[in-house]
């Protein structure tokens, strides 16, 4: 193992997961880059109206890209994108709830509380006005302009329907001061074409405030469990899989002989290990009969996306390559890559063993959770057939009841 050196810049790390998100609305607009769009506009605002501290405005650009940590389901991303929820205000509330529990983003906690609060302050807190955080009231304006960006065909020649519309509401839903800052900076046609451009990334980063410091190992752990919630919670079958698979893939590490650090990587690799699969629609996952050839290519693709937003994260690239290979199978029969034997080394044998061991204790839509022995049977049977390695599924079945609560665990 390779283990995490250097420490992870926080703006790359939520750039991923900000691209994760967007997985969850793929269906409805397959090129919405939400969390990217919402911050790059946010950090125009911020620039224009010039009254945020270089702190500030980090905690600004971080939490514009995780604002909508709190929606895990195509469902709820659908209603959000179309104008139509009732209550904007309890994907904010959870999503706040959850980015509360990792302690370096306490302050951006706050600011994605009240991302819908409305200017008039007809909203669950009752803040209004200028009591509403500033950061927020930023990001409740970038955040309507990126869905109205995506609602007509090209946002550059529409941008005076785009405008007026945010113009309609100024003082009743968004702050009129900023309404105003967004018209100035709206006039020059680079905001629309950076805004609508494939560097839009490289033009966000370009203007970010200076990073924070770096993010070590134990830091990111308790961001990893927050996205294992919100992974775990687009379906109801899948409830608490991701904790328990990393539960079960820390004892099973400390049993393997991996040192502290190790099992630290392995433990975020769990908890992210299903982080692709934020894209499957709802349906898919919540099916009680067998999957045409259209869902099961969306399954296949899971752990390839997974791949491809972690890889964007330098000092992630080994929790990359566990995450991507946790269907592989020994002999070269897993998905995506058929990556064989030698290619699979011990992190992600240990993920394969603890993601199958807990995915059997658990129900899914076409089965019941399969008891002890029918799940000691199945385990030996994939090790007899060259599937999971047969060492670290005796370690598990030899302590049977402690590994089956570790899987069992609420997170
Ligand atoms: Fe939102
Ligand atoms: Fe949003
Ligand atoms: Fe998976």
């Amino acid at each position: 193992m390779q283990g995490f050196c250097g420490g992870a810049n926080v703006t790359t790390v939520l750039i991923a997961l900000a691209k994760a998100l967007d997985l969850v609305g793929k269906g409805v607009f397959p090129r919405l880059r939400h969390g990217v769009e919402v911050a790059y506009t946010s950090l125009r605002i911020c620039e224009s109206v010039g009254s945020l501290s270089a702190v500030d405005s980090r905690e600004l650009l971080w939490a514009a890209l995780v604002h909508d940590t709190g929606v895990s389901s195509m469902a709820q991303r659908a209603s959000l994108i179309e104008f139509e929820i009732e209550n904007p205000f309890e994907h904010a509330e959870r999503g706040a709830r959850l980015l509360s529990i990792v302690p370096w983003l306490s302050g951006v906690s706050n600011l994605v509380a009240h991302h819908h609060d409305r200017y008039d302050g007809d909203n669950p807190g009752r803040a209004r006005g200028q009591a509403i955080p500033l950061g927020s009231r930023i990001i409740h304006l970038a955040d309507r302009l990126s869905i109205l960006a995506h609602r007509v065909s090209n946002a550059l020649i529409d941008k005076d329907v785009i405008l007026g519309w945010l113009r309609s509401r100024a003082s009743a839903v968004f702050d009129p001061s900023l309404v105003g800052a967004l018209q100035s900076i709206a006039a020059r046609t680079a905001f629309w074409l950076d805004l609508m451009s494939d560097d839009l990334e490289q033009h966000l980063l370009d203007i970010a405030p200076e990073d924070g410091p770096r993010l070590s190992l134990e830091d990111l752990e308790p961001v990893s469990r927050v996205y294992a919630e919100v992974i775990d919670d687009k379906s109801p079958f899948t409830r608490s899989h991701s904790a328990g698979v990393a539960a079960v893939a820390d004892r099973l590490a400390t049993m393997a002989g991996c040192d502290r650090s190790e099992v630290t990587l392995i433990k975020v690799s769990a908890f992210l290990h299903d982080l692709g699969k934020l894209g499957v629609p709802d349906e898919v996952l919540d099916k009680p009969g067998s999957l045409s050839p259209n869902e099961w290519a969306s399954i296949w693709a899971h752990p390839y996306d997974s791949l491809r937003i972690l890889r964007g994260v330098p000092v992630l690239h080994e929790v990359a390559r566990w995450v991507s290979y946790h269907h592989e199978r020994l002999d070269g029969s897993g998905y995506p890559f058929g990556a064989a034997a030698d290619e699979l080394d011990l992190g992600c044998r240990l993920i394969c063993v603890s993601d199958v061991f807990q995915a059997l204790n658990q129900a899914r839509p076409y089965r019941a959770p399969m008891g002890d022995d029918e799940v000691a049977r199945v385990m030996r049977g994939m090790v007899s057939s060259g599937h999971l390695d047969g060492s670290l599924v005796e370690m598990v079945l030899e302590d049977y009841g402690r590994f089956r609560s570790l899987a069992e665990q609420i997170s």
